[in-house]
């Protein structure tokens, strides 16, 4: 492919790989989420009611069984392959190396598994892009210490680094450190595996679990460079520019704020300390944070590029009135742009908005980016032929492309684009099965009940068809 520009798919591990308890693993955060939405709803932003409410003998939790990617891994890889990629993104699952987080040694069934995976891809000639915690604290690093509001933390996650950078030394070279940091701001337990208690400050948990992640990432790259000086290390941000409803200066500043909440984690990860308006942030919302000298020397450890879901952009206002219009989107409420379509789940349409984050992120930051994650959730219908005419998740798909090569075009420096998800996977949101993103759809509902066989969509031929024009 032309420049070997990255064109491949991304997965994460909870939402494909189920066998939740193979091979020693440990309970990981997205096993005790439900499919039930109340319920879910509730746990993704406080693991107390998760951690209370979890019973696996009374209800059902997607990611027990997820779409089995651990048995059939062989042939997913194989039949992503075909399409033409020559990337693969995965995370690997915390819990099946580490089952309570804080074993001295690693669970060596639990990394065979990953160097089993890493050979695949590198057998089917994809780049392996690894993700190193996506979504799955320990359960038990969770009931200990609370998850990431604790110190504790950094050290657990670092083992597992250190085991992960040793074992695919020479084999992988792309690190992610944390998949969407700044999505503890929305979904906290999801995040950072944090639990609350009624009266206290949310968001001092909140912003002090992100210092004890961008210390660990910051951390992270260190090692990485030192066990290997070809590793190249990424931030991610779940990105989307938030456009002010209008141009009113009331409007515009908050957008301005709204955009610093998520470039508020790669500032401190591209430039090696806290922004300066991090100050008065802090000061309006009470918030004090344990932020050790040597934390900040550790920070300076700065990534090597900037990787970014986009899957929309946003819209805010300071007019009652108009806040009333809002609509979802990856976790990031908006209010409703008027001139934008919305999926199914209400996740506004903007190839353009595409084009205008890549651009603002270059701007800011003028280190190489990837695109992590870009896709339609919708329900695809399986035709009694067995086929999958997805024409919308194409046109998506070809206008975001089209939006990507212009941001190219632009001056951007990007190395990759992977598109979310290759396989269909549970959702990370709802857990349900019907909000599919993949090129290939695998025969599970909402309650994990079908074949599990695995269909080539529409879209699968079209984006081959793509990418062989792409070379
Ligand atoms: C991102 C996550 O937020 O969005 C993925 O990194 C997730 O894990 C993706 O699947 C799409 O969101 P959802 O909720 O539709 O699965």
């Amino acid at each position: 492919m032309k420049n070997d520009f990255l064109y491949g798919v991304g997965t994460s591990a909870s939402q494909i790989e189920g066998a939740y308890m193979a091979d020693g693993k440990g309970l990981s955060m997205a096993d005790l989420l439900p499919v039930n939405k109340n319920e879910r709803f509730k746990c993704v932003k406080d693991g107390s009611f998760a951690l209370a409410n979890y019973d696996a003998n009374k209800k059902y939790y997607p990611a027990h069984n997820a779409i089995d990617f651990f048995h059939t891994y062989k042939e997913d890889i194989e039949l992503l392959a075909g399409l033409g990629i020559n990337s693969f993104r995965l995370s690997i699952m915390w819990s099946r190396i580490f089952p309570t987080g804080e074993e001295n040694e690693p669970n060596q069934e639990g990394l065979d598994f990953y160097v089993k995976v890493i050979d695949e891809c590198l057998k089917n000639h994809l780049e392996p892009i690894v993700t190193i915690s996506h979504f799955d604290t320990p359960v038990e690093l969770i009931k200990k210490y609370g998850g990431w509001f604790n110190r504790k933390l950094i050290e657990a996650y670092l083992r597992l680094c250190k085991a992960l950078f040793r074992t695919f030394q020479g084999k992988v070279h792309y690190w992610i450190t944390f998949n969407e940091i700044n999505m503890i701001l929305q979904l906290p337990f999801v995040g950072g595996g944090l639990c609350f208690k009624t009266s206290e400050n949310r968001e001092q948990k909140m912003y002090q679990a992100a210092h004890y992640q961008l210390v660990a990432s910051s951390a992270a790259t260190k090692l990485a460079h030192q066990i290997d000086s070809k590793n190249k290390i990424g931030c991610m941000l779940a990105a989307g520019e938030v456009y002010p409803y209008s141009c009113n200066p009331q409007d515009v500043f908050a957008a301005l704020q709204k955009n610093r909440e998520q470039y508020f984690f790669s500032d401190i990860q591209v430039r090696g300390y806290y922004p300066s308006y991090a100050n008065e942030l802090f000061k309006q919302k009470n918030i004090k944070l344990d932020i050790l000298p040597q934390d900040e020397e550790i920070l300076k450890n700065t990534v090597d590029f900037v990787s970014l879901s986009y899957y929309s952009s946003r819209c805010t206002t300071t007019d009652p009135q108009v806040q009333k219009n809002v609509t979802d989107g990856n976790a990031f409420e908006s209010v409703k742009n008027p001139y934008l379509d919305t999926s199914e789940w209400g996740w506004q349409i903007d190839p353009l908005g595409f084009r205008i984050t890549l651009n603002n992120l270059y701007d800011r930051y003028q280190i190489p980016m990837m695109v992590v994650e870009n896709g339609l959730g919708a329900v695809d219908t399986l035709t009694s032929d067995r086929k999958i005419h997805d024409s919308y998740r194409i046109n998506y798909l070809k206008n975001h492309l089209n939006a990507l090569q212009e941001a190219r075009k632009d001056g951007v420096d990007l190395l990759g684009y992977m598109a979310w998800s290759g396989i269909d996977a549970i959702s990370a949101s709802t857990g349900e099965m019907r909000k599919r993103y993949g090129f290939i759809y695998v025969d599970y509902n909402d309650r994990g009940q079908g074949s599990g066989k695995r269909f080539k969509k529409d879209s699968y031929y079209w984006f081959k068809t793509w990418l062989a024009e792409e070379r």
